[in-house]
């Protein structure tokens, strides 16, 4: 046993946990049963539904927020437990309509087990019901208040995991329970009822719209068939699915999936995909991840004739253009042709990616990074991002940025050029630092500053950063003690005479301190210092995130070498987030070229022959929702996805088997992935996919990491010249897109246009030319709420519309933008 474990006994069974762990994450992680409603792992104990009552050492205790101690011993399930909960159970089937047949959630409803479960049969409580109307709160979701148990997860997964805070209890106006009750009835069986008389679920924005992320995570978590998804109602009971493990495609988190399928119709009996669920306790989905699902490629037949001209362009081709939204088979492929056929392999995102994660692994002698998003989850109580517009660049990692603040009780400071209202309103303790685009290796000098101990520091730096702190005076406000004279009149006598008391008084007086001009520099807010100073007070597990705009920027190189010395000098572990889906898959396994010139293949890109996914090019490909294979995601982890829809086209592995390159599937390439790289041996079918119940992730494998020689290296200078100024455009995607195949899912809406701040929406028309050097993009004006600031962004989740190449593959430029 550890120092921080204790021991304890829940039913007689003696299990070892780690200090300040709650009774109930205890009992699920060694196979107990204690039944629980409103609690969701990694979010705050609520108690509204108060069922998981049990008795520790004696005394009646909440098993979700009672946390244990070493030698507690718990009973999970006394005859006086039981009746209470009996009861709860009872009064959560009080007027709850008996419309089962056609429920969505019937089949997985948590109030139809709970109720069987503790033998609920029979009615002992009634209330006249009140009229409770269904309301669609957004684009996606609908909301049926009278399934609603008001257990608050909906609420609770918002604030705490997705940060939208875009959902709160409202008034029910249900009738008043009798009096009697209290005293006739089991206490908490009491208290839940009467609350549940009083509550609903409502936007909290005034608009009685949720104006959220439409992640639809609360629908996910929702036990009864209170919130559904719009889309979905009465398609489907849940026991006609079949659940496919699968793997999200989208972006790089790489989420654990089900896509639940069954035949689209009587008369049309191939599958269709009618919704996309997950593990909710241990995974949150982004919207695209859940609702952006029907991308297949319908409709593709074995074109015998396509696939000759196919194999002839690969004979003739000189490069291949891809992105990273394929497999780490497809990507072994397409190596292995560069290998025999000396094709060019060309992907900017991943190549940028590729060269940047090259250089920071050389010096710091590590291979990929030392960050792990799931540890910084679960302990760093300071996370730091950079590069990244964490909103719209990868979901999961916005969630454990807003799950640190809210959790771990924790701070952040988030640098980016672009304003976003979102983070901001994270926690108290985040602060934003809007800075010009072109000064990150600024940004990453103040980290060094704030967070390295200065005597280790080589001197140069140390003397570099010390020329930045300049003596300032400032004006505080201080409280004093003051001597205050008073006439007191003695009531007796009649006397007057003069009292002396100390009373506190303000005053405000000028002091000395050392202003942090790389902070002003950057455009921290007012009182940085003194900001940062409370943020930093409690933490002592530090954590940095870094994104996409540094991959490309151009003094990336300088920037792998400023993180690798913040590694070196600080206490912050670093993690990367990889581009696009794959990205770091195929920065691992593919060698990347830099210009394609001749005869070009695209994959899911533009080429002189195209293969598609999308059903729009040369000859079709599977989509990612059609085909078995693994991705390498940002946890490090080798994930694998299944095929949860059939496609009788041809796929990349026939091309190389014509070629006489293939296998006899494409998942044999699996066990082929390079062991250099940190990849293992192993076939696709060893693979697992799945959680245990503590929640521990067992999905496939992760990748190896190995030590190598650090390079010596110093860092440079920050390069002023980068600084970019005027009218910028950000190479960014609205937070549901992230490439073709989410436009081409029904359910996800935002369009390819320039995206702008309400602010800036006034000074341009609806529609806009956006001038980047030579070309000129016509563009609609969509307005993303929660975007502050003058920086516009472009989205490139369009391959057609080529943007990466308008950017040179970085992030930010200067624009000319005219109305239309
Ligand atoms: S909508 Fe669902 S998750 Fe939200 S409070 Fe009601 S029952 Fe609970
Ligand atoms: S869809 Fe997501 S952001 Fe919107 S209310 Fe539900 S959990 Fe919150
Ligand atoms: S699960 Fe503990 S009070 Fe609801």
């Amino acid at each position: 046993m550890n120092l921080n474990e204790v021991k304890i006994k829940i039913d007689g069974v003696e299990c070892v946990a780690k200090e300040g762990e709650y009774i109930l994450n205890i009992a699920r992680a060694n196979g107990i049963f204690i039944p629980a409603i409103c609690y969701i792992s990694r979010c705050s104990p609520t108690l509204a539904c108060r069922i998981c009552l049990v008795e520790a050492d004696g005394k009646r205790v909440y098993a979700c927020n009672a946390k244990a101690k070493d030698g507690m011993d718990v009973t999970t399930s006394s005859e006086e437990i039981l009746e209470e909960r009996r009861a709860i159970m009872g009064v959560y089937d009080i007027n709850h309509p008996l419309q089962c047949g056609v429920c969505d959630q019937s089949g997985e409803c948590e109030l139809q087990n709970y109720t069987l479960e503790l033998g609920v049969d029979s009615q002992n409580y009634m209330i006249a019901d009140c009229k409770r109307e269904s309301t669609n709160f957004s684009s996606v979701l609908h909301y049926d208040p009278g399934l609603c148990i008001v257990c608050e997860r909906c609420v609770t997964i918002c604030k705490d995991m997705v940060g939208d805070n875009a959902l709160s209890t409202g008034p029910r106006d249900g009738a008043e329970l009798d009096k009697e009750l209290k005293e006739s009835m089991p206490k908490d069986a009491y208290a839940m009822w009467n609350k549940l008389q009083k509550s609903l679920i409502v936007p909290s924005d005034e608009s009685g719209q949720t104006n959220c992320s439409d992640c639809g995570e609360c629908l996910s978590v929702c036990p009864v068939g209170a919130l559904v998804s719009r889309d979905f109602v009465y398609t489907s009971n849940a026991w006609e699915l079949k659940r496919v493990p699968a793997t999200c495609s989208h972006c790089s988190s790489g989420c654990q999936i089900f896509y639940e399928t069954k035949p689209t119709s009587i008369s049309d009996r191939s599958d269709k995909i009618y919704r996309v669920t997950n593990e909710w306790n241990y995974v949150s989905l982004c919207g695209a991840g859940r609702f952006g699902y029907d991308f297949e490629n319908s409709g593709a037949i074995k074109d015998e004739k396509q696939f000759a001209k196919a194999i002839k362009a690969f004979k003739e081709a000189k490069a291949i253009r891809f992105n990273s939204t394929i497999t780490n088979e497809e990507a072994a492929m397409l190596q292995g042709l560069k290998k025999e056929l000396g094709v060019k392999l060309i992907n900017p995102e991943a190549k940028a990616f590729q060269s940047f994660l090259k250089d920071f692994e050389n010096y710091r002698g590590e291979s990929l990074y030392s960050g792990n998003y799931k540890e910084m989850m679960n302990e760093s109580n300071f996370i730091i991002s950079v590069g990244s517009a964490l909103r719209h660049d990868n979901p999961n990692v916005r969630y454990i940025f807003n799950n640190i603040q809210k959790l771990n009780k924790g701070a952040g400071l988030y640098f980016h050029p672009v304003g976003d209202t979102l983070i901001e309103s994270l926690g108290k303790n985040v602060t934003p630092i809007y800075h010009t685009p072109g000064l990150e290796e600024y940004a990453l000098y103040l980290v060094l500053d704030l967070f390295a101990s200065k005597d280790e520091l080589p001197k140069e730096t140390k003397n570099y950063l010390e020329s930045f702190h300049k003596k300032a005076t400032k004006t505080v406000q201080e409280t004093i003690m003051e001597d205050v004279t008073e006439t007191v009149v003695d009531e007796e006598t009649g006397e007057s005479k003069e009292v002396t008391k100390k009373k506190p008084k303000v005053v405000e007086k000028e002091v000395e301190y050392v202003a942090n001009e790389l902070a002003s520099l950057l455009g921290a807010p007012e009182g940085f210092d003194d900001i940062f100073e409370k943020m930093v007070a409690k933490a002592d597990n530090f954590s940095m995130v870094v994104g996409e705009d540094f991959y490309a920027h151009p003094r990336a190189e300088n920037l792998a070498k400023l993180l690798a010395f913040i590694e070196q000098y600080t206490a912050i572990k670093i993690a990367l987030i990889p581009p696009k889906t794959n990205s770091l898959g195929v920065a691992l396994i593919c060698d990347l070229d830099e210009k394609a010139d001749g005869y070009t293949i695209g994959y899911n890109e533009v080429g002189d022959f195209r293969l598609s996914a999308l059903g729009d090019g040369d000859l079709d490909m599977p989509a990612l929702n059609q085909q078995e294979g693994t991705f390498t995601n940002m946890h490090k982890r080798v994930v694998p996805t299944n095929a949860a829809l059939s496609y009788n086209g041809y796929e990349l592995n026939d091309i190389m088997s014509a070629l006489g390159l293939g296998e006899q599937l494409s998942i044999d390439w699996t066990s082929k992935l390079p062991t250099r790289k940190g990849f293992e041996a192993l076939s696709f079918d060893a693979l697992p996919n799945g959680f245990t119940n503590a929640g521990e992730e067992l999905r496939g494998y992760m990748l190896k990491q190995k030590s190598t020689k650090a390079k010596a290296f110093e860092v440079e200078k920050p390069d002023e010249s980068c600084k970019l100024e005027g009218e910028i455009a950000y190479r960014c995607n609205p937070q549901r897109q992230f490439n073709d195949f989410t436009n081409k899912a029904h359910q996800i809406f935002e369009p390819f246009a320039l995206y702008v701040s309400e602010a800036k929406a006034q000074t341009l028309g609806k529609k806009v030319k956006v001038e980047i050097d030579d070309v000129s993009l016509e563009l609609p004006v969509e307005i993303d709420a929660k975007m502050s600031g003058d920086v516009v962004k472009v989205p490139d989740f369009l391959s057609s519309k080529e943007i990466y190449p308008l950017f040179n593959a970085g992030r930010f430029k200067q624009v000319k933008i005219s109305e239309v």
